[in-house]
């Protein structure tokens, strides 16, 4: 099979204050069409950056990344990404945000309604279309931003901690809300958390980064029942792959999570 998303030897250096600083060391992943993966890792270890450069809003120093076997060589409307920051239009209503992307892939105007109608509803914000971001809680702009990265109907999800800032209540809706769209639309979908447990809820495969420098330090496969319910969350089955998965995350080599 081939990959959907596969990062080839990338590599990223930035320069910090006139000396280089090596934030990914070849990396290589594939992600499958249709896999749902999610990255955790220390911070600072580089998830952000393998996800924007997949986004084509970062180049590698080294490497590759292919989308769909292409080389990405910037944003595209194939990937739609969502920051923790819900990244909202403060002058413009829940819909008018929602309709943005499609504007500019130029959907005509009806069809832009309905698709807009129909994401916003998905959300859960029906009753909140006309409403500006500001009259809104973190929960709802983020659940605005969602539907505006749904609404374009990207392949692809790149999503950098996008349910960080909210409760623990919003999140977990979110989180079932995400899966269920995810089977219903069967996109790829590539998800940075710093939350294992919600690394281990959604994903089908847990990649492990580890610091200085930023690489893939372990993969997991989460090998639970789908779909994922609150007694799966609750299982036995479960605690183990979050318990893996922590030990990955938490007790790498001190020597490994050293500055060079
Ligand atoms: N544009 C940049 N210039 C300099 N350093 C950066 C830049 N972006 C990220 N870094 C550094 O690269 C490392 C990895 O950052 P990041 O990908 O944001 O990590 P994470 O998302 O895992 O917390 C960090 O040490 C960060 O300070
Ligand atoms: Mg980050």
């Amino acid at each position: 099979m081939n990959a959907k998303i596969s990062f080839r030897g990338v590599s990223c250096r930035f320069d910090v204050a006139g000396t280089g600083f090596q934030a990914l060391d070849r990396v290589d992943l594939d992600i499958g069409d249709r896999e749902f993966v999610t990255v955790v890792g220390p911070s600072g270890c580089g998830k952000s950056t393998l996800l924007n450069i997949a986004a084509g809003l970062v180049e590698p120093t080294a490497g590759q990344v292919l989308v769909d076997e292409r080389p990405v060589a910037g944003p595209g409307p194939d990937r739609g990404v969502i920051f923790q920051q819900y990244a909202l239009f403060p002058w413009l209503t829940v819909r008018q945000n929602v309709e943005f992307g499609l504007r500019l892939a130029k959907v005509g105007r009806a069809e832009r309604r309905r698709r807009a109608e129909y994401f916003i509803g998905l959300v859960g914000l029906g009753e909140f279309a006309d409403a500006l971001p500001k009259t809104l809680s973190g929960g709802m702009r983020q659940r605005c931003a969602v539907a505006r990265a749904y609404a374009v109907n990207p392949s692809i999800l790149l999503m950098d901690e996008p349910f960080g800032a909210l409760d623990a209540l919003t999140r977990v809706q979110l989180q079932d809300q995400l899966l269920r769209t995810w089977r219903a639309e069967q996109r790829t979908v590539m998800f940075i958390t710093h939350d294992v447990d919600e690394a281990v809820y959604l994903a089908g495969r847990v990649v492990v980064m580890a610091a200085w420098p930023g690489r893939i330090h372990q993969t997991i496969d989460v090998d639970l029942p789908t779909p994922r319910t609150e007694e799966v969350r609750l299982s036995p089955q479960f605690a183990a792959i979050r318990n893996r998965v922590w030990h990955a995350v938490y007790h790498q080599r001190p020597e490994e999570g050293l500055p060079k």
